[in-house]
């Protein structure tokens, strides 16, 4: 899968991909991330990228043509299947939307910042807003990497044990049951013997029934009851 994310603040978003599993995805030659900092394609001499909103009020607007010129100079050399625009009037980010996404090659996410962008934007680029909760962030950067680590962490490879993602909360519409690891007692704390029964159809169905549990006590609107 190929990312690129277009910015004001390239510097918010490097590190991320320098550690961990996202870094890794990027050594595997699964992902490449790219950045393009929108002051780039700007023709002001300012390098402004943002200015007042038409009929007055407070807040910048994020200004048409430099988004224009580098989603243009992107589609120019790739086709994309999606250009998401990052912000809290979006649809709420969810495991099934990063399913989706994931299974993607080419996609662009632009974040957003100030009072937001001209609407022409949205109008004429955007394919797919996504916001990461209901609170508002300073810019879209942070939104744009949490996106990111929950769609690749799901790209086939990416991680070590093909398994684990199919386990992670969510991915079946029931949060994750309890794990354990050594010691099997620890200061009189045990692991529930089950788990060490080596029982495996009866340790699925104690995790099925736990994760069932953990899900009516914590999530109740996660099940179609
Ligand atoms: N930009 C500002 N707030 C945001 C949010 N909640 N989600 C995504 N992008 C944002």
């Amino acid at each position: 899968m190929r990312i690129d994310i277009i910015t004001v603040v390239p510097e918010l978003l490097k590190s991320p991909f320098e550690a961990s599993i996202m870094q890794r995805s990027i050594a595997k030659g699964l992902v490449e991330v790219h950045f393009h900092n929108l002051r780039d394609y700007t023709t002001n001499a300012y390098k402004q990228v943002d200015d007042y909103q038409y009929g007055g009020g407070a807040g910048m607007v994020m200004m048409i043509e430099p988004i224009d010129k580098c989603i243009s100079e992107l589609k120019a050399a790739r086709d994309y299947d999606e250009v998401i625009y990052m912000t809290p009037d979006g649809e709420t980010l969810n495991q099934g939307i990063a399913n989706t996404i994931s299974l993607q090659k080419n996609i662009i996410i632009l974040c957003g910042h100030y009072k937001g962008v001209d609407q022409r934007v949205r109008d004429q680029f955007i394919t797919r807003e996504i916001s990461i909760g209901d609170y508002v962030l300073s810019g879209g950067e942070l939104g744009a990497l949490i996106l990111c680590d929950a769609v690749i962490r799901l790209i086939p490879g990416v991680l070590g044990n093909e398994t684990s993602a199919l386990t992670d909360s969510f991915q079946d519409d029931l949060l994750a049951p309890p794990v354990y690891t050594r010691p099997a007692d620890y200061k009189g704390w045990k692991v529930p013997e089950i788990l060490t029964s080596g029982n495996t159809p009866k340790i699925e169905a104690w995790r099925e029934e736990q994760a069932y549990k953990h899900t009516k006590n914590r999530r109740p609107d996660l099940l179609n009851e």
